[in-house]
């Protein structure tokens, strides 16, 4: 999967994507991120990307001219599945968000900053609109970095153990239960008995009704959705 994200200020991505699982993925090639700066579209000398709103009031918009010959030089190369803009407003991520777009070739990421980008953009360019959370961020950057973890981990091969994402919390909109490693005796505070009984079944068991007491105790709303 290949997923560009055009941004004002690509110092904030420089970073994210280069530990871990997701350094795993582009090693292996099956995931490749780019970072375009927006700024190289910029007009005049200035390299201008934003201005003042029509109708006043407080707060810089990015310009619709910048944001069209970026995007559409971008699509002139690359077929994208989705171009997703990140704001407040759009449909919230969540798994099933994820897992939709892990079936995705190319995802074109757009970040807003400031006061957004003009309207017309989002209405004449834009495919997909999505909000990581109801709170404001000062951009689009953190967003799209946590869409590029959440998708990026999905994708077949990423993950050494295929099955283990899985049975991460909300696959089945059930949280995932508690887990313990060595030693088995910490400070006094002991591992669950059956953890290390060996009998396979009874853990399974014994599993499914931690992961559903919990999301019972801390996310009732989800068990609607089981
Ligand atoms: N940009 C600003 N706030 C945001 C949010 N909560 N989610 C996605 N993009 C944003």
């Amino acid at each position: 999967m290949k997923i560009d994200i055009l941004s004002a200020v690509p110092d904030l991505l420089s970073g994210p994507f280069d530990h871990s699982i997701l350094q795993r993925a582009r090693e292996r090639g099956l995931l490749n991120v780019n970072v375009i700066d927006l700024r190289q579209y910029g007009l005049g000398k200035h390299k201008q990307i934003d201005d003042y709103q029509y109708g006043g009031g407080a707060g810089m918009v990015m310009m619709a001219e910048p944001l069209f010959n970026a995007i559409a030089e971008l699509k002139g190369e690359t077929a994208y599945d989705e171009i997703i803009y990140f704001t407040p407003d759009g449909e919230k991520l969540t798994q099933s968000v994820a897992n939709r777009l892990s079936l995705c070739r190319n995802l074109l990421c757009i970040c807003g900053h400031y006061k957004g980008i003009d309207q017309r953009i989002r209405d004449h360019m834009v495919t997909m609109e999505i909000s990581i959370g109801d709170y404001v961020l000062s951009g689009g950057e953190l967003a799209a970095a946590v869409l590029v973890d959440s998708v990026g981990r999905l994708i077949p091969g990423v993950l050494n153990d295929e099955t283990s994402a899985l049975f991460d919390s909300f696959q089945d909109n059930i949280l995932a239960p508690p887990v313990y490693t060595r030693p088995a005796d910490f400070n006094g505070w002991k591992v669950p008995e059956i953890l290390l009984s060996g009998n396979d079944g009874a853990i399974e068991q014994w599993r499914e009704e931690e992961a559903i007491r919990r999301t019972k105790s801390r996310r009732p709303d989800l068990l609607d959705k089981a």
